[in-house]
């Protein structure tokens, strides 16, 4: 580590809290997700932040114990593993490279548009089709891979779902139901429905922490190589795919505000989770349960607006 990045780490650790204790004030702005009953028992003010840097130290603030579900954030992990898994061609001739401007569960352009596949693997239909892109023969191995790709990059073994929130899901989700008969109807999906779906529930339900988060996207961080083991987790060409994913898709239709207030790589997750990172430099996690109307971390995204604008992290 050079001075530079020594005194920007020292001016981080002095200024977090604040920044934290600032951005929390907006939590009552923002409302828990409650179409996942399981969900609204979410505590509305909490917020927390970790972020990581590539000898694992890790800044944390806030609500940082607090465990909670993936949710959307899971897809652009799904997304690595079934472009591993097909190749890229395979992958984009199911789904689209190109944002949508509606809301992550929408229908509307998939029967507007030919040839009727999902615009993108992280809105709900594209990251269903991706499900049944993941190899296995059952889907409990599907499943199962799924899973233990997550925990190898988070360095945590003891990842895993959180059954209640899966259930909830898989109970209540009427929506992700057409989409995916939608999509069979249109031969996207092949795969039995209800097998697909339960894939994504169960990635959608991983259960993590913010440190997690900041874990799982230092790799993304340096590329898909794990700084701190050394492991080459993801190669790079599917990481610069996803990343790109990232900014143009992975806060909905709020990307290109994120890219403009924040720019950097992005993916929210309607539990309140945001996993983003500086490229070369940091992972972070962060957790915010209360969202806006586009279904991101109402405080989560003001803080990381804060922090980008005030140590100048934008790509752009
Ligand atoms: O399929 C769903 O609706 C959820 N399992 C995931 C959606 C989500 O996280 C959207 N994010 N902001």
């Amino acid at each position: 580590m050079n001075a530079a990045d020594r005194q920007e780490w020292a001016l981080l650790q002095a200024v977090l809290a604040a920044e934290l204790q600032a951005a929390k004030a907006l939590t009552s702005q923002g409302k828990a997700a409650s179409y996942i009953p399981e969900l609204a028992k979410s505590p509305p003010d909490a917020l927390g932040i970790s972020i990581m840097r590539a000898d694992g130290a890790v800044l944390a603030e806030g609500d940082v114990h607090l465990s909670f579900t993936m949710q959307s954030i899971s897809k652009v992990f799904t997304l690595m593993l079934a472009l591993m898994d097909n190749g890229e061609r395979a992958v984009f001739e199911k789904v689209g490279k190109e944002p949508t401007g509606d809301d992550f569960n929408s229908m509307l352009k998939l029967e507007l548009v030919e040839p009727g596949i999902p615009f993108n693997p992280l809105i709900n239909a594209g990251a269903i089709v991706i499900s049944s892109l993941i190899a296995g023969r059952t889907p409990a191995e599907k499943a199962e891979r799924i899973l233990d790709f997550f925990r190898s990059l988070a360095g945590n073994e003891e990842l895993d779902v959180n059954e209640s929130v899966y259930r909830s899901e898989a109970a209540t989700a009427h929506r992700n139901r057409s989409l995916a008969y939608f999509l069979k109807d249109n031969n996207v999906l092949t795969d039995d429905v209800e097998e697909v779906l339960d894939v994504y529930f169960q990635h959608c339900a991983v259960q993590v922490t913010t440190r997690d988060l900041a874990r799982m996207a230092l790799v993304l961080a340096y590329d898909g190589t794990d700084p701190i083991t050394g492991l080459e987790h993801i190669p790079r060409r599917f990481v610069q795919i996803a990343k790109t994913f990232m900014i143009t898709c992975g806060m909905y239709n709020a990307s290109g505000e994120f890219a403009i207030e924040v720019g950097l790589p992005a993916k929210s997750g309607v539990a309140g989770g945001i996993m983003t990172l500086v490229p070369g430099r940091y992972g972070i996690g962060v957790i915010g349960p209360a969202l806006n109307a586009k279904g991101n971390s109402v405080a989560g995204v003001h803080l990381l607006e804060r922090l980008a604008q005030r140590h100048d992290w934008s790509m752009f």
